[in-house]
């Protein structure tokens, strides 16, 4: 966490304000490791919180009122209770109002409050910015308003005000990464289960984002469906057909094997076969890979990560030009380990996995290679898995 940044948002909203803040929230973001659209499969995951987040102050207001400056894009918004409804701008707002909106459904949010926010995480760049605010508006409002939720109900509070405020069928990794996150290891997750644990990570191996900027957006536009939620849409019709065809209870295609895929995938659509055959590999890829980082196999656990790019470009085509890119390059230095998309896909970022003294190097070749290919420039950046959202 970024200390001069809590310092800036808390002067910030002195400022503003006029007098210093009663609670300070930080939020992480999140890299996806392993296992790419497997939340909502109820699947698992392979995830870390990441050392760039969000940090949220708030005070009571003496009103009725609610306001909020968002620092980073110079804009405050201000908003009565109760909140009822998503406003089309701006959109970031929609993810504090979406949380209001949800967690009155546990306490009373009475009066309003004034709240003054900034990160150092990007947006748009599949680093669950969206979660991050939903996370660290949780945390903070609930100390406020002395509303007593659990962590789980805090993630899939902030997955509903995501539904209904932001148009994103999302499942529920980004806020399980937020909140679970921990220094140098990964989170693993059973999103059936909800069981999470915390895997610890060799030493001598790091993270390596690179951000393509190609803006992607998980929510819908206009009433058409966003590819996300398409994609979503296909592994439900994939699950409902296994579940007509074994002779099992197939609840989600977490329950589907790779080996009942081949038996009757033949019988569904191509498009539809392959988005599960995407899901169903992938859990058994998350599954291996905890196994091979308990080994300290970190070899093959990368090669994990190049075939789910792999299968993410194939199969689930979830992944653009300028990821396909960046991960080939990749996989021909011999210092990463491996490499692919991260998140919803779309755009966004790639995830590398490497050794720390390869970083510099290794980030001088894609940058220079990525503009030499595409006439402008990717953003690389070092990532540390880091301690999950808090009170500060
Ligand atoms: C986005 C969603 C998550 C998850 C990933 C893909 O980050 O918010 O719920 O589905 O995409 O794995």
């Amino acid at each position: 966490m970024n200390a001069a940044l809590i310092e800036n948002i808390r002067r910030a909203h002195e400022r503003r304000f006029g007098r210093p803040p009663a609670v300070t929230a930080y939020a992480p973001g999140r890299v996806e490791i392993l296992g790419n659209h497997t939340d909502y499969n109820e699947g698992f995951v392979l995830s870390a919180a990441i050392d760039l987040g969000l940090g949220l102050a708030l005070s009571p207001a003496p009103d009725e009122q609610c306001r909020a400056q968002a620092l980073d894009m110079a804009q405050e918004i201000c908003f009565d209770l109760p909140v009822t409804a998503p406003v089309k701008e701006p959109l970031w707002s929609n993810y504090l109002r979406g949380v209001v909106n949800k967690l009155s459904a546990f306490g009373r949010i009475k009066p309003g409050f004034q709240a003054t926010l900034a990160g150092d995480l990007p947006s748009g760049a599949g680093l669950a910015s969206s979660a991050a605010l939903e996370i660290a508006a949780v945390l903070a409002l609930s100390r406020l308003y002395r509303i007593s939720v659990t962590p789980l109900e805090m993630a899939k509070l902030c997955q509903s005000a995501e539904h209904d405020f932001a148009g994103a069928q999302c499942g529920l990794l980004d806020q399980i990464s937020c909140l679970y996150g921990q220094e140098h290891a990964l989170v693993f997750s059973d999103f059936r289960t909800l069981a999470v644990a915390n895997v610890p990570l060799p030493a001598d191996i790091c993270f390596l984002l690179a951000d393509t900027r190609v803006k992607h957006s998980l929510a819908g536009a206009d009433g058409v469906a966003s590819a996300y939620n398409e994609r979503r849409a296909q592994c439900e019709v994939a699950a409902d057909f296994f579940a007509k065809v074994l002779p099992h209870p197939v609840k989600a295609l977490r329950d589907v094997s790779l080996d009942e895929w081949k038996t009757f995938a033949p019988r569904l659509d191509p498009v539809t076969a392959r988005r599960a055959a995407h899901v169903i590999e992938e859990n058994t890829r998350v599954l291996q890979a905890r196994e091979l980082l308990r080994a300290g196999n970190v070899r093959a656990f990368g090669e994990l990560m190049f075939q789910s790019h792999h299968s993410s470009r194939t199969n689930f085509e979830n992944s653009c030009r300028e990821l396909d890119f960046i991960v080939a390059q990749a996989r021909q230095m011999p210092a990463v380990l491996g490499a692919r998309l991260s998140g919803g896909g779309f755009g966004g970022s790639a995830v590398l996995l490497l050794h720390p003294r390869a970083t510099a190097p290794v980030g001088q070749a894609l940058a220079a290679a990525f503009t030499r290919e595409f006439g402008q420039n990717c953003d690389l950046r070092p990532v540390r898995p880091s301690a999950g959202a808090r009170l500060l």
